[in-house]
Parts: structure tokens; C-alpha cells; sequence
């Protein structure tokens, strides 16, 4: 494996548009640090490494130190009801959630003293509405693990399963060679395909009948994201990833209503860079052993992608 020089970036993005460029770079940078002829795991090599260094970035967090924030965006929803492991060690699991909410602490107190800066604890701490959040630690942590937890696992579950994807569906990958132009309508289909989100639970505030369903205001409603993206009613052949498919951007990976996914633009942007990044490099990333999965009823996660680059 080659020694990958990860510099931090020289000129912090000040809006969305300028993390294009950024992101550019990281993904061209991790591509072409990548070991041709050797078997890797795509995921700790690609999908982690690009998600991390986006992550650092978008907290101002230090960059040397991103690879914490994958621990703890894994830590943060490593518990028995969601794993089913039952060894887990609780207490050892709290004291090092409690390190990161220090860390946070930490950057607070740091970004408070400083002019606002385009990252999200600047502009927590620089709205009205959240600039003492910090005073309540449950809910601080709370956020601090949501904003890591949403932006980590999700788009890294993504990237690793477009790989997988295309591989199940070697005519799909052609297609793409055939027409790189395909690359926006295939995020969404990945997104869809992958479904990084299992689900999430709503109580009803009132009674409804839903599908000839009644729900009682109270109830807890569980929205199955991977169940409604594989509606055959709305997706044909729904099993298939189809890169072309004309309604890939109906699916509900990124849920819906008021909650819907904030981060959904950026992962898109990320997955839209690295493909496109991709197909300039290599002309198949091959897939040359079992895929390992995360055992886990919340996340539908990637482990290990094992792959060997054949370039163009
Ligand atoms: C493919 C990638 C992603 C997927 C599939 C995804 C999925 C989701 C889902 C299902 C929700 C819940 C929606 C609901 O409760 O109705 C959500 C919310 C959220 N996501 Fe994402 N997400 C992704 C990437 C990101 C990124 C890159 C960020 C950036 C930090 C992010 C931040 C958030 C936040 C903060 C929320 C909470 C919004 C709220 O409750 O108002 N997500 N996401």
C-alpha cells in the first residue's frame, strides 16, 4: 500500500459551491493512491478515507484526527438492540462517547472566540436559536452524534454499494462506460439500490387511516425506507440496480417531510465526483471476493469490499 499524503486542505470552502473543488481533489487524491494489482478493501480505502476527510471538514475538526470520527459515528449506533451483540461493553461505550462530546466541547469553546466560519459548529454556535446548546449535554451530543452519524455511514454505505452493485449487474456497468453522462441518474439509483437508512420510527400525533391502516395518535410508526424502495408498484424490477431508471430520484432514502435528510445535496455531490473520478481511472473495479456485511437493523452496512483496479 502506498504511503497516502493526506494534506489538509491549504483554502477552507466559504459556501457549497467551493466543496466541489475540494471534494475533487480528496476523491483524485485517494484514487490515485489506490494499490493497482494488489486485492484491497474499498471500503477502509475509499469509502472511509473520502467520508472522513469530508466529515473533518464540514466540522472544522482537525484533520490529522478525522479517523475519530469514524469511531464514533461506528460507536454511536453500536448498541445490542441495533447489532445484536450483546457483549458490548456499555460503560466502556459511554466513556468514550463522553471523550467525544469532549472534543466538541473543546471546538466550541474554540469557534466561540472566532469570527463566524462556514462549518456546522461555527454556525450552531453563531445562530440565535442554538448558540447555547451546549448548556443541555444531552442534546448536544445528541446533534454532534446525529451530524456524524448522518454523514459518515450513509454516504460511505453508498459508495461501497455502488461498487457491489455494479458488479451484481455487469450490463449496467457497461452501460455506464457506454455513457458516462449517466453518472447523476446512477447516484440516485445506488441511493436507492443501497438504502443506507433501514428506517426510522415516528410516534402519530393524531389518529389517521393510512392505506386502510388506522394508527392511533400515540402509536410508533415504523417507516421501512427499504421496503418503499423496493415497491414493485413504484419500481420495476426493483431488485435490479438500472442506472438509467427513469424514476431512480423517487426512492425515499433520504426520508421525507420536515426531517428529510439535510445532507442529502452533499452526498450526492461526493458520489457524483468519485464516479466521475472513477471512470476517468480504471475501467473496472473489480470485485474479487465475498462481501462482508454490517450486522445492524438501523444502518445497512459494508464492511469489506475486497476489489483489484484494472485500469484504462
Ligand atoms: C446517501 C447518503 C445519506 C442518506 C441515505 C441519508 C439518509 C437520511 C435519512 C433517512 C434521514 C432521516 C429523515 C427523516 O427522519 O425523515 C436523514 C436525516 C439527516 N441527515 Fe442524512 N443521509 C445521507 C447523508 C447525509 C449527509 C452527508 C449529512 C451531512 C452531515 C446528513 C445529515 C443529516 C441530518 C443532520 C439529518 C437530520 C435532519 C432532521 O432531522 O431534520 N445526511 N438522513
Amino acid at each position: 500500500m502506498k504511503q497516502r499524503m493526506a494534506v489538509a486542505p491549504t483554502v477552507a470552502p466559504r459556501n457549497l459551491t467551493e466543496l466541489e473543488p475540494l471534494i475533487r481533489e480528496r476523491a483524485i487524491d485517494i484514487l490515485e493512491n489506490l494499490p493497482v494489482g494488489e486485492t484491497f478493501n474499498w471500503v477502509q480505502e475509499v469509502s472511509i478515507e473520502l467520508t472522513s476527510r469530508m466529515l473533518a471538514t464540514l466540522f472544522g475538526f482537525p484533520y490529522e484526527e478525522r479517523r475519530k470520527l469514524v469511531y464514533w459515528s461506528d460507536l454511536a449506533t453500536a448498541v445490542p438492540e441495533v447489532t445484536g451483540d450483546t457483549s458490548i461493553d456499555m460503560t466502556q461505550r459511554y466513556n468514550e462517547l463522553m471523550q467525544a462530546a469532549a472534543a466538541f466541547y473543546q471546538l466550541w469553546m474554540e469557534r466561540a472566540n472566532e469570527p463566524p466560519k462556514f462549518d456546522l459548529i461555527s454556525m450552531l454556535i453563531h445562530n440565535e436559536e442554538t448558540r447555547r446548546m451546549n448548556e443541555d449535554p444531552e442534546l448536544f451530543l445528541g446533534t454532534i452524534l446525529l451530524l456524524i452519524v448522518g454523514g459518515n455511514d450513509t454516504t460511505r454505505n453508498s459508495i461501497s454499494g455502488g461498487v457491489v452493485a455494479l458488479n451484481q449487474f455487469p450490463d449496467q456497468y457497461q452501460k455506464l462506460r457506454d455513457n458516462p453522462g449517466l453518472i447523476p441518474n446512477m447516484v440516485a439509483e445506488i441511493v436507492r439500490w443501497q438504502t443506507p437508512v433501514i428506517h426510522m420510527r415516528r410516534t402519530a400525533l393524531a389518529d389517521i387511516e393510512l392505506g386502510g391502516k388506522k394508527i392511533r395518535e400515540g402509536d410508533k410508526v415504523v417507516m421501512w425506507y427499504l421496503s418503499g424502495n423496493r415497491d414493485e408498484n413504484e419500481f420495476a424490477d426493483a431488485d435490479k440496480l438500472i442506472i438509467d431508471r427513469p424514476n431512480a430520484r423517487g426512492h425515499v432514502s433520504f426520508g421525507f417531510g420536515v426531517h428529510r435528510c439535510m445532507g442529502n445535496r452533499l452526498a450526492e455531490m461526493q458520489l457524483r465526483i468519485l464516479w466521475e473520478e472513477i471512470m476517468k481511472r480504471f475501467h473496472t473495479v473489480e470485485l474479487v471476493g465475498d462481501v462482508e456485511r454490517l450486522p445492524n437493523n438501523f444502518i445497512r452496512g459494508i464492511r469489506n469490499v475486497p476489489v483489484r483496479l484494472h485500469p484504462l
